[in-house]
């Protein structure tokens, strides 16, 4: 009796080895979830056929922690963005794809992406849907084809039953793994940095004479040396508002001949060596900086601000102005680099909300 018990259970763990998605089970309604809004933030904007479900960002999460997603199973959206790490890629320039070809652009932070319309540095996709099954057939990256992909999970016990919660049956599309993956990154959210307790209530969570220096030179306007007025490092024209970046496209000065940017999504040439302003939260985690990686420290990305400004034809005016530099000391790098590593939100850090369920 208990020989056939166990044999049963052997063919009934075989069976569960190929599952196949049942078109016809049905699953209840998802349940919907509303992003709170904070203080100083402005509303969530979510795309109105895609409406964020706790289902929905379950199944999302568990395909951004996904290896099957790539060509041989090695790799996940997060080998590249890691969450300790801002969901960046462990401090190098440039990423390595599966087949060990090494990318061009430095890996990007994700958070507060419901107030973004244009993805990627140079902003060539104009939304996160689009956006997000790229990197599974980008041969540089995860080098897989989304037929392949979708195939692999319907093999899996897992997955039929995570579509099937979130969008009513078991039927695994790529419309739905974009969704899923568009609802999980819309919801990563950072709102509670030290610089944001400050905001809420300076009494209870003041920021130190260093910080508060720091962000008064940040927010303040170019000062010429000797026109006699405080210091100014005129960094929030670009990197202002409580989301700290305009979102825009600039050019910063990084190049006399500067790369080509922005200009690959309107043909214009005024646009070329525009980059997409990246916030500036959790800045002291998201190393090496700019779209190329190419300064290693928040050091150095002070001293090109300060002394390094390359003019060309489509430098910010903004930075124009600035001719000599802006004459920053080392005492005022160091308050304004203070005043950044505010911006670092270690609830969002750790959220288990966006861990691994792995
Ligand atoms: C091999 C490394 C790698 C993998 C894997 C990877 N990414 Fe990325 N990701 C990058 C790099 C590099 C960029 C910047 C690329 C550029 O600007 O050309 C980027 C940019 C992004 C952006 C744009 C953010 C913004 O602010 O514009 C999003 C969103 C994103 N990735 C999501 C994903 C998702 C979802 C997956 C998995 C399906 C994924 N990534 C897999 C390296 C990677
Ligand atoms: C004219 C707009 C503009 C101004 C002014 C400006 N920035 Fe930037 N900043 C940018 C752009 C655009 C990038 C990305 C450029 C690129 O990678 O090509 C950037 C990148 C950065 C980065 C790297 C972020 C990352 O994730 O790689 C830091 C740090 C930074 N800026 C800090 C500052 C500080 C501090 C100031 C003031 C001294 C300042 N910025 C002034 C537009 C600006």
């Amino acid at each position: 009796m208990k020989h056939v018990f166990l044999l049963s259970l052997f063919f009934v763990g075989f069976m569960a080895c190929k599952p196949e998605p049942n078109p016809k089970k049905e699953y209840p309604a998802p349940r919907p979830v509303t992003l709170a809004t904070k203080p100083f933030f402005p509303p969530a904007v979510i795309p109105a056929d895609n409406p964020l479900t706790v289902e929905g960002i379950e199944l999302g999460r568990h395909l951004f922690y996904e290896k099957k997603l790539s060509g041989d199973n090695t790799q996940s959206c997060a080998s590249c963005h890691n969450q300790e790490l801002a969901f960046t890629d462990n401090g190098k320039p440039f990423s390595t794809g599966i087949t060990g070809a090494v990318g061009v652009r430095n890996s990007m932070p994700l958070f507060n992406l419901t107030w973004t319309n244009r993805f990627f540095w140079d902003g060539r996709v104009p939304t996160l849907r689009a956006q997000v099954l790229l990197p599974i057939e980008d041969p540089t990256e995860m080098h897989e084809s989304l037929e392949n992909a979708i195939h692999k999970l319907e093999q899996t016990a897992l997955y039929p039953e995570l579509f099937g919660k979130a969008f009513g049956d078991e039927v695994v599309t790529e419309e739905r793994m974009a969704k899923a993956l568009e609802q999980f990154i819309l919801s990563i959210q950072s709102t509670d940095s030290k610089f944001d307790k400050f905001r809420v209530n300076p009494v209870l969570s003041p920021l130190s004479l260093q910080e508060t220096r720091g962000f008064n030179i940040f927010m303040r306007e170019f000062s010429p040396p000797g026109s006699g007025r405080p210091v100014g490092a005129d960094c929030f024209h670009c990197h202002g508002t409580h989301l700290f970046t305009a979102n825009n496209f600039t050019n910063n000065g990084l190049d006399e001949s500067p790369a080509v940017g922005f200009s690959i999504v309107t043909n214009d040439p005024n646009d070329i060596g525009k980059f997409k302003t990246p916030s500036l939260r959790n800045v002291g985690v998201t190393g090496p900086y700019m779209h190329d990686g190419r300064f290693a420290t928040l050091e150095e990305v002070l001293e090109h601000y300060n002394a390094h400004i390359k003019q060309s034809q489509t430098l910010d005016v903004s930075l124009k102005s600035q001719g000599m530099g802006l004459g920053l000391t080392t005492q005022d790098k160091a308050d304004i680099i203070a005043f950044l590593h505010t911006l670092t939100d270690s609830v969002y850090l750790n959220n288990p909300a966006y861990k691994s369920p792995f």
